[in-house]
């Protein structure tokens, strides 16, 4: 079990990517802490995942430095450390760039990035006085690195999270943490399902971008994750890696089946 012994925390974990990344690192023998904004859903995961001795959840929300700050003091409270921290929580606004509202913008960036930002400073702080190191991965995009308007303030905190990412790095690497990112492609949760993907023609236009020929699946991503935050990866620190089907790297488009 490589994680045994070691504590770790995700936000978002409540559905989707974050919950795929939470039963993943549980397996790999971590305990685990999961947060999120939804109180209800968070409940009903911890049930189906794992039990007092193993999972931790706790109610917040990231774009409040205090929550985040709050969050990492009652996982230590629970299971004695902070090992490795997922910066998992965000959303995606799909609006037309001259639609942006200042509460849009101040909403999407306080989760996406802000919220990030103030997570890797308190799971940085409380691994330095641990003093033994640990890993810290933010949930980044392909559309990090990607022009697409529709979702304008989605793509700059992206951008924006992976210089939290390569920043950090490098003011951490003397205490032994190490910061990586992880830029999903299109993965089929439910923040994508009816939004990123509203009808058959954004759903080819997709996969006339995606390589591998279909969506990923969440634990795609976790699998990732785990890579990052385990030994296997250390010497990797301050990138962001895509599992995204080739999105990235690829010029023009790719025939689409029916
Ligand atoms: P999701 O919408 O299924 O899950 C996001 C979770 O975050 C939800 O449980 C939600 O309640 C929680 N959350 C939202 N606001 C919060 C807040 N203020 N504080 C705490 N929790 C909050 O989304 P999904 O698809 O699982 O995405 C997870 C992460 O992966 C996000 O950062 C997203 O940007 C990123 N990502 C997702 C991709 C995809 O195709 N699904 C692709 C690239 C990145």
């Amino acid at each position: 079990m490589k994680f045994s012994g070691k504590v770790a925390v995700i936000t978002g974990a409540a559905r989707g990517i974050g919950r795929a990344c939470a039963e993943r690192l549980l397996a790999d023998g971590a305990r685990i802490v999961i947060a999120d904004i939804n109180a209800e859903r968070l409940a009903t995961t911890v049930a189906e995942i794992g039990n007092p001795d193993n999972v931790f959840s706790y109610v917040c929300d990231v774009s409040k430095k205090s929550d985040v700050d709050d969050l990492i003091a009652a996982a230590v409270k629970k299971f004695g450390s902070v090992d490795i921290m997922v910066n998992n929580a965000g959303i995606a606004m799909i609006q037309d760039f001259l639609d942006i509202t200042e509460q849009d913008y101040d909403k999407v960036l306080g989760i996406n990035l802000k919220g990030p930002f103030f997570g890797v400073q308190a799971a940085a702080r409380q691994m330095i006085a641990q003093g033994h190191g640990g890993v810290i991965v933010n949930m980044s995009s392909i559309n990090s690195g990607l022009a697409n308007p529709k979702v304008a303030t989605y793509a700059i905190s992206k951008g924006g999270l992976n210089q939290v990412t390569s920043t950090a790095a490098v003011a951490f690497a003397p205490y032994n943490i190490r910061v990586v990112g992880v830029g999903p492609g299109t993965i089929m949760t439910e923040m994508v399902d009816g939004s990123f993907i509203d009808s058959e023609e954004t759903r080819r236009q997709i996969l006339s971008r995606t390589p591998i020929g279909r969506c990923g699946k969440a634990s795609e991503v976790a699998s990732v994750v785990s890579f990052l935050a385990s030994d296997d990866a250390s010497y990797m620190t301050g990138e962001t890696i895509y599992p995204d089907g080739g999105r990235r790297i690829l010029n023009y488009t790719v025939p689409v089946e029916d």
